[in-house]
Formats: structure tokens, sequence, C-alpha cells
């Protein structure tokens, strides 16, 4: 277990707008916001008590009764399909004293009860009975809420569920900005318009801090390092352990510290937008191998019509957007839902689905499914690299220096895009970590 850095809880707003002054600058942030336990709490509570945090998608819950259970940073949800079709999202808690109403990850229910002394809830939410209840007077029962709690506010955009515990901010299409038009993108790929998740998900913790994974997902500057043994053809694999002598080492063709070298990631670019939504280009979709299948080329004309169907092509070159602070969608490719679920500054829960897409031959589908294994898999020759290196900086912010993580690559060369308060850069630079870091350091400063 690495050691966890503590700090003095800020005990007012104006401490918390102090202490969250002193945290993150423009291109730098101090490494205690990866490590202090404190700042996590904080955390917990004004950014994921706030944003809008991804549920689940629709197809995960088709019929009454179906659900899945989650969470909102710490606290256990319920998203169940009610009798009219609309989606609920609960409190996984009993009104009683407290225990987790349910359990299980999936399923289908007609109604939900408590292990601990029976009461049971109605698909949404309402308190449907409670064993031996004369003990009880009616006055209680009545006076008193004692249903599941529903959390404030849920949104779907096109079939992807979030939810947030705020009463108020921005809707979720407001809040997702750019991001909206990769989901747009992904669903007008399909010739129904329709994708799916049944493929089953791929469940795994890492010994760090959950901004890691966020940030990575929008990282094109370490492939060709941490990745070698897939990107490169001489490349090795990380060495696993310590004092092991064998295994990484950079390799190259042309030495990339020379001072024009240039990284071919850099075709592509990253965008970064308010609320710290961000993400990440890849120039040659066109080339991408499932819309190479003729079937699945003819399916989409069919549905479009020729020129709009090559736009669609053509325009699919968002690769990992990544909605801040809870999800990242692989767009296209090797589409898949990713959700990062922070259990404690040190610890952090990944969950990958990947999606398919309906009207399509069934060996576009399977090969999504096979390249997310590779991909992002416990099993993969490439998340795994990564959550490597993500236990390798949780453990290398335990020196006490440097003070600060740079995140300056790019800074103050980047360009405007379309989007409020977006802005893009080539590929490795850091455009989209800053993003996410101007939106916590707003949220964080900002009291509830
Ligand atoms: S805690 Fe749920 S019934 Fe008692
Ligand atoms: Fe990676």
């Amino acid at each position: 277990m690495q050691q966890v850095v503590k700090l003095e809880r800020p005990r007012s707003t104006t401490d918390a707008r102090t202490t969250i002054d002193d945290l993150v600058q423009d291109d730098r942030v101090r490494a205690k916001v990866y490590t202090d336990e404190a700042i996590f709490d904080l955390e917990m509570e004004r950014v994921f008590g706030r944003a809008w945090i991804f549920m689940a998608h629709e197809s995960q819950i088709p019929r009454a009764g179906d659900f899945v259970t989650s969470a909102i940073g710490r606290q256990p949800v319920i998203v169940v399909r009610a009798a009219d079709g609309s989606i609920n999202v609960l409190y996984n808690r009993c009104p009683h004293r407290g225990a987790i109403v349910c359990r299980e990850s999936e399923g289908n229910t007609h109604r939900f009860a408590c292990p601990y002394h029976g009461w049971n809830f109605r698909i949404d939410g309402e308190l449907s009975g409670i064993p031996f209840r004369n003990a009880y007077d009616d006055a209680f029962l009545e006076g008193e809420n004692l249903s599941l709690a529903r959390v404030a506010r849920v949104e779907n955009y096109r079939g992807f569920v979030f939810a947030s515990a705020a009463e108020s901010g921005p809707s979720l299409v407001d809040y997702i900005g750019p991001l909206k038009d990769g989901i747009d993108n992904l669903l007008d790929r399909s010739p129904t318009g329709e994708v799916f998740v049944s493929a089953g998900v791929h469940r795994y913790r890492y010994k760090g801090n959950w901004k890691m994974q966020l940030e990575n997902g929008l990282d094109e500057y370490h492939p060709p390092f941490s990745h070698a043994s897939t990107v490169r053809p001489g490349g090795q694999q990380l060495q696993r352990a310590y004092a092991a002598k064998t295994g990484y080492k950079v390799l190259s063709d042309k030495d990339p510290n020379q001072a024009d070298a240039k990284s071919h990631y850099d075709h592509g670019e990253v965008h970064g937008a308010r609320y710290g939504q961000a993400f990440l280009t890849i120039p040659d979709a066109t080339r991408r191998s499932e819309l190479e299948v003729p079937e699945y080329r003819q399916a989409l004309i069919d549905r479009h019509g020729e020129q709009k169907a090559l736009d669609i092509i053509a325009n699919s070159n968002m690769s990992n957007a990544v909605f801040y602070p809870s999800l990242i969608v692989r767009v296209s490719g090797n589409m898949h839902i990713r959700v990062v679920r922070p259990i404690a500054v040190d610890e952090t829960e990944v969950l990958v689905w990947p999606m398919q897409v309906k009207g399509v031959p069934d060996q576009v589908n399977k090969g999504i499914v096979r390249y997310a294994n590779v991909h992002v898999s416990v099993s993969s020759f490439v998340q795994t690299d990564d959550l490597e290196i993500f236990e390798r900086v949780f453990e290398g912010l335990q020196a006490g220096k440097p003070d600060w993580v740079m995140l300056a690559r790019g800074y103050g060369r980047e360009w405007e895009g379309p989007y409020p308060d977006e802005k893009v850069g080539y590929a490795t630079w850091e455009t989209g970590m800053r993003a996410q870091f101007r939106y916590w350091k707003a949220l964080m400063s900002e009291a509830m």
C-alpha cells in the first residue's frame, strides 16, 4: 500500500479558495492534488457531487424493472427502468438504517428488498412494505418520506444516461459541449442509428488516483514510450518488477530527443473545452478497418445516401472523448465505454463495456469486441502498461520534491475551437489536462 500524504482539511470557503489557488496554476499542479486524502474528500463533494456523472447506456436496461448499480463519487446508486419506460436513478441506501438495498451489478426485478429488516420498495423507489409494521404509529408512517431517495437530475442524450446530484447547473448537452458531436457521429455510423452494450464488462482496479486515468485518455505523448511493445516493431514491454534486468527502453529509428523530432501522434489534435470536456482526434479515420467492410458501407449509404454517408465517414475522426469527470468513450475504431470510479485517493476502479453497432455484419461487431479486448481489458497489451504507469506515478509523487506536476506542453500556443472556451492543440500537447484542471479549480473553489 502506498503512503498517502495528509493535508489539513480547509475549514472555510476562504481557506478552501486560498488552498485551491495554491494547488493549480495554468500550466502545473501541486503533486498533492493526486495524493492528499482531504483533497480527495473535497473532490467527492464538490466535483462528483455537482458534475454530470455517466450512469449507463440505455441498452443495458431495455425492459421495465431492468437495473444496473452504479456510483456518483462514493455514493451508491441504482439506475432502473420504470414501468412507464422512464429511467430513475435512486440512492442505493435503505431509509431505515442505511443498508445498501441492491448488491447485484445488474438484473431485473419488480421490487427491491432490503436484506437487513426486509423493507421493500417498488422500482420507482416508493416504499411498498415494512415487515411487522404495527410497532410504528400511522402518523409516523404517513409523516415521513421513507422511500428510496432520488438523485436530483437525470438526463439522457441519445441513449447515454447521466445523473447529477446537484439540484441546478448546466443541462447535460451544455455540459458535454463538443463531445455531443462525437456521440452524434458514433450513432450516425450505425445503419439504424443505434449502438448497444451486450458484450460483458471488464472490471479492475489500480493503486493510484482517479485523475491519472482521465488524463491518460487525452495523452498522445506517452504511446511511443509506455506502449513501445505495441506501437514499435522492436519495442519492449515495460519492466514489470523491481530489479528486473530486461524490459523498457526508449527505442526509436530517429532519436526523439533531437530538437526537430516530431511525434507521429501530432498528426491528430487534442481539444479541451468548458467544464473540462476534452477529446482526441485521428486524421486517418477513413482507413479504419470496420469502415472498409463493403456491406457496412453499403448499409450506411442506404440509410443516408452516398454523399452524406461519405461525409459521416470522413468526419469520424474523434477517437477518445473524455467526459469529465467519470467517462472515456472510444467513439471510433474499438468503440467502448470506460467508466472511471474513484474509490479512495490511492485506489480507482475502471469498468469497460464494448459497444456494438446495430445493423452491421457480425464480423464488424466481433472486430470491435476483439480490438477492445486487446486494448483496454485487464489482460490487454495496452491498458496494462497504463495501469503500471499510474501506480508508478502515485509512487513517484510520494517524493517531497519537486513540488509541481508539469502540464505545460504546448501551453500558450493553442488556437481556438468553436465551442465555449475550447482550445485546440496538437495531440501530444497537455491541452486536455489543462481544461480539466481549469474546471476542477472552479468547482473545488466554490463551497456547496
Ligand atoms: S436497514 Fe433496511 S430494512 Fe433495516
Ligand atoms: Fe496508454
